[in-house]
């Protein structure tokens, strides 16, 4: 008999949000998920109604808290089998910690939480409890970028000398929030964001797509926090230079205010051998330069390895052979978080069946990589304050 499909519940998606919808949509990609159950709004009455008017049927709840403590006495074949917080940033880390108190997996929306603090007692509670947690970088869901971190870590560009993280757009370059705009107006107060915002929001998407695909962390910073739009009262365009564990150097650069630029998302390596370029825009194809040769272009799934730059491998292998569909019918950010969801839904079976289960970072963000984005922020928010003194990251605990 064919498994059970895994029962999804999610907080906050109400009245026109924005990350809930791509979120449903890649949960259901598969048929081997559902949303099942939804704490839409903060108000109780209006996430009651919205729930009542969902596009399928769902249990709407008050609040998240009435549905994690329900769901936490109901027989664990019965209970939600994970839960997608898409709230803002200052709802992220108390719905995730009464899950993961409750023994409920979580994919989470980045970044992970409001401070360190809360940080380090989520990778504490994940720890202790042993639930899968997962943080939504939707980046790493891209064929390419498994591509990209195949390459990087295998040392086939050689050592690293200098990467280029960054993640441009330009819909804050006015003061949209002035006019009421959802999205801009909690992500430019620091109450509801955080303390960085431009930083907060997309710098740490390119931070973990630097640390996916090169296998490296993060050791110092060096970073500027800049708000260019009066009136604001968070950095709207984020630059930190950053030296790396292995021994390399990268530009993590972020801006809100570049009139023109959307989801310009995109990394460039250069080792010692080669360098790789790939855009989230163009998120099929990924670049290779190496030197005195014709650049090489590998579009996903359209190659075989051994091809003198790619080994056979049967890492490589398994990559090439997932059942996908094929190239040329264009992938992008709905499969990418569909990939996530995907990998997400194979450690909570084995979690459900008491079976080990990894969480390891190597297929989706993990907890300690949320507990790295803000670490990351703190120490470029301390560089920022004495004008981009180099600082230190701290250790995970
Ligand atoms: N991974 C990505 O690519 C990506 C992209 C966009 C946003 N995000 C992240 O997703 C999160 C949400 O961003 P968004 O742009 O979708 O925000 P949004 O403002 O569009 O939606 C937030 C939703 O949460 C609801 N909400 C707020 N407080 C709540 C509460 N106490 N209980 C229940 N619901 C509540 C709101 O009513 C709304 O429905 C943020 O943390 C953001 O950083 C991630």
């Amino acid at each position: 008999m064919s498994p059970q499909p895994l029962k999804v519940g999610l907080v906050g998606g109400g009245k026109g949000a924005f990350i809930a919808q791509p979120h449903q949509r890649a949960i259901h990609f598969d048929g081997t998920r559902r949303v099942t159950a939804a704490a839409l709004l903060p108000d109780p009455k209006e996430a009651i109604e919205e729930a009542e008017s969902w596009h399928y049927p769902i249990k709407g709840y008050p609040s998240y808290v009435e549905m994690i403590d329900e769901q936490a006495s109901l027989p664990p074949e019965e209970r939600l089998d994970y839960i997608v917080v898409v709230t803002p940033n200052h709802v992220h880390y108390d719905p995730a910690i009464r899950a993961v108190k409750a023994g409920i997996p979580v994919m989470c929306e980045k970044p992970l939480c409001m401070e360190l603090k809360e940080a380090a007692t989520l990778v504490r509670e994940v720890r202790k409890r042993q639930v899968p947690f997962a943080l939504a970088h939707t980046y790493l869901g891209h064929w390419t970028t498994r591509l990209s971190r195949y390459i990087v870590t295998k040392g086939l560009l050689g050592d690293i000398r200098w990467v280029d993280s960054h993640y441009i757009q330009g819909w804050l370059a006015s003061r949209l929030e002035a006019t009421g705009q959802m999205q801009a107006s909690w992500r430019t107060n620091p109450k509801l964001a955080g303390g960085s915002g431009c930083g907060g929001d997309i710098g740490t998407h390119a931070l973990m797509q630097l640390r996916y695909v090169t296998g490296q962390d993060v050791t110092d910073v060096s970073a500027h926090l800049e708000t260019f739009v009066e009136g604001r009262a968070l950095d709207d365009h984020f630059t930190a230079y950053a030296q790396l564990s292995g021994g390399g150097r990268a530009l993590i650069r972020a801006s809100q205010i570049c009139i023109g630029h959307k989801n310009d998302l995109g990394i460039t390596i250069a080792g010692s051998k080669g360098t790789l370029s790939w855009k989230q825009e163009d998120p099929e194809k990924l670049t290779i330069h190496l030197p005195d040769q014709p650049d090489r272009v590998y579009w996903r799934g359209a190659f075989s390895a051994g091809d003198g730059f790619l080994p056979k491998d049967k890492k490589l292998d398994a990559l090439l052979g997932e059942p996908t569909i094929p190239a040329g019918h264009g992938e992008a950010f709905h499969d990418a978080y569909a990939r996530l969801h995907r990998n997400f839904e194979a450690d909570v079976r084995k979690y459900n069946a008491k079976r080990k289960f990894s969480c390891d970072g190597s297929e989706y963000a993990s907890v300690e990589d949320g507990w790295t984005g803000m670490a990351f922020l703190d120490a470029c928010l301390k560089s920022s304050a004495k004008k981009g003194a180099w600082t230190r990251m701290p250790k995970c605990p």
